[in-house]
């Protein structure tokens, strides 16, 4: 049977909202903590914590204003996230974890790493954000569509009213073609312009040629503690990628203490749609190899 709907996740009240998460494995194990992007939730981890649990407890949460989350009458800016990302983490008792992330939970992740490098056992990290010094930097294919985005007036017809980040972005960036059941999924949290509000503001977050200012300068600060730190480091890449290419992420690995570069071949975005297997194994082996060394 085909459901064309997700299982109802575990909330917790958070700050003046809920949030919702997705848990696997067993309490006791180290936790394994995945941060979603936009448009996604926690659904674009569902099989990849599979592979993970036998040796970690996954949780994912959903981002406030995404998936099963709650969306208070906030501005969903990046600061806004990592208030309430915070506070899911506090009242979960989360104080060190295994962080997978991918694109704006990249983003959290550095930030929460340069803040609190005690927290992370390991962070791998796929399709990440980074301060790019001009729009030169961002895939060649995507400039344009970004650039409305972050047009007044026009990101708002192109995300609000006509809901591009999931119908057209999401789609567009997997090799792949997601079901009518999946898409379905990723659709219900955005059934209506209001709803879409922290789908527009992403893109108009990231940091791009020093805007928005606030974000460029943390993102900026967040990936010099990135480079300085020792913690283990594992990068997924795809080809040709978008935010990250196989020869920038060979590139950007040289500059990391205790990281590695894994190539999972053809991929664009959401790698997790693509190579949910390639992921799930290597994130399994790499928490299971670090934890055996803390042993000895
Ligand atoms: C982003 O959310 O940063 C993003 C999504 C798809 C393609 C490129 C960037």
């Amino acid at each position: 049977m085909t459901t064309f709907s997700d299982i109802a996740l575990p909330q917790l009240n958070v700050l003046d909202s809920s949030m919702a998460y997705r848990e696997a494995g067993s309490p006791g194990g180290p936790i394994a903590l995945f941060l979603h992007g936009n448009p996604t939730s926690s659904y674009i981890w569902r099989n990849i914590m599979p592979l993970v649990a036998p040796v970690a407890h996954c949780i994912a949460p959903d981002l406030i204003g995404f998936g099963q989350s709650g969306k208070p009458d906030i501005g969903y800016r990046f600061a806004d996230q990592v208030r309430y990302l915070d506070a899911f983490l506090a009242k979960s008792g989360i104080s060190s974890a295994f962080v997978i992330a991918h694109d704006w939970g990249s983003a959290l992740a550095f930030h929460l790493a340069a803040r609190r490098p005690e927290f992370i056992r390991g962070l791998a990290f796929m399709e990440f954000i980074w301060p790019m010094p001009t729009w030169e930097d961002f895939h060649a294919a995507g400039r344009e569509t970004f650039q409305k985005f972050r047009t007044p007036g026009i990101g708002e017809q192109m995300i609000l009213e006509d809901n591009a980040f999931i119908e057209r972005v999401l789609p567009g960036a997997i090799v792949r073609q997601l079901t009518d059941a999946e898409m379905a999924i990723y659709r219900a949290p955005f059934s209506t312009r209001e709803s879409r509000v922290p789908t527009w503001r992403f893109p108009n977050e990231l940091p791009i040629a020093g805007k928005p200012a606030d974000v460029y300068s943390t993102v900026e600060r967040a990936h010099v503690a990135l480079s300085r730190s020792s913690y283990p480091k594992l990068l997924f890449v795809g080809d040709p990628g978008v935010l990250v290419s196989p020869a920038f992420a060979d590139s950007f690995a040289k500059n990391l203490n205790n990281g590695r570069v894994v190539h999972l071949g053809p991929g664009l975005h959401y790698l997790q749609e693509d190579h949910p297997e390639a992921i799930g194994r290597a994130t399994a082996e790499w928490i299971k190899d670090i934890e055996a060394i803390h042993r000895n």
